[in-house]
């Protein structure tokens, strides 16, 4: 049980973590730094707090695995879709995880590879994030109640705010201010409609892919 719990705060600290991470990722590469808060601090908060996405991602997925309570393994915390405690929700947290882990590696080998590959593999963090928020939103115990769900719309702000200055701040600003406002507006109206239909609504676990012994289970 104390394990259980642990894998939640864990996952809800990681998320905010990796939206800060994100954030400051965007505010970097598009110059947004300012006199207050030059550019090498929001290089060295953005370095620090992705080392502790990565430490507290590990954390959460080793007492999601020792936990007994799912039948989740290490394998389905690195192999996405495998599993059989809510596969689809749970091997999206996977594929954000191996996400995180290349772009620590390549992070860390960055003067071996150069800064070209780097920067592509970089373009992941972007895909890492909305893996994560789906991953929060269609396994977490804690949407239901409302805090997590608030807490996961809260980030999703911030990340939203932060790609729309992304792209005001691009080359061709005009155009890329469009595109991002429609994809944002896209995304956010399927979210309306499918947050109360899915995690909100009655029989969630059932259709999330709870095995059915655990239905009906306290947690
Ligand atoms: C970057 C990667 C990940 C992030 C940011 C993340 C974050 C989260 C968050 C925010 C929650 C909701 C917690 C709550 O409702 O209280 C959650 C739940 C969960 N995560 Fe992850 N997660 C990640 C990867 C993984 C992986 C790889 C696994 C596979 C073992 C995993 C297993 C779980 C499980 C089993 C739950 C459900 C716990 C509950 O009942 O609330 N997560 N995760």
């Amino acid at each position: 049980m104390a394990l259980w719990y642990l894998t939640r705060a864990t996952g809800g600290v990681a998320l905010v973590l990796l939206t800060i991470t994100l954030v400051l990722g965007i505010v970097d590469v598009a110059r947004l730094s300012s006199q207050r808060t030059p550019r090498f601090v929001v290089d060295a908060v953005h370095r620090t707090a992705s080392l502790f996405v990565v430490l507290l991602v590990a954390i959460h997925v080793l007492t999601a695995v020792l936990d007994s309570f799912a039948p989740i393994r290490l394998a389905d915390a690195i192999v996405p879709f495998g599993g059989t405690y809510r596969p689809v929700w749970v091997g999206l947290g996977a594929l954000s995880f191996d996400l995180l882990l290349a772009l620590a590696v390549t992070s860390l080998l960055r003067a071996r590879i150069g800064v070209r590959a780097w920067r592509t593999v970089h373009w992941a963090a972007y895909a890492c994030w909305p893996f994560a928020f789906m991953h929060a939103l269609g396994t977490g115990s804690d949407i239901k109640p409302g805090w997590m769900l608030w807490l996961s719309l809260a980030c999703a702000a911030a990340v939203a705010l932060a790609v729309l200055a992304r792209a005001a701040a691009s080359y061709s600003a005009g155009v890329a201010v469009t595109g991002v406002t429609a994809v944002l507006a896209i995304a956010g109206l399927a979210l309306a409609l499918w947050i109360p239909a899915g995690p909100l609504a009655n029989g969630w676990a059932k259709k999330s892919g709870t095995p059915s012994s655990l239905l009906g289970g306290k947690r």
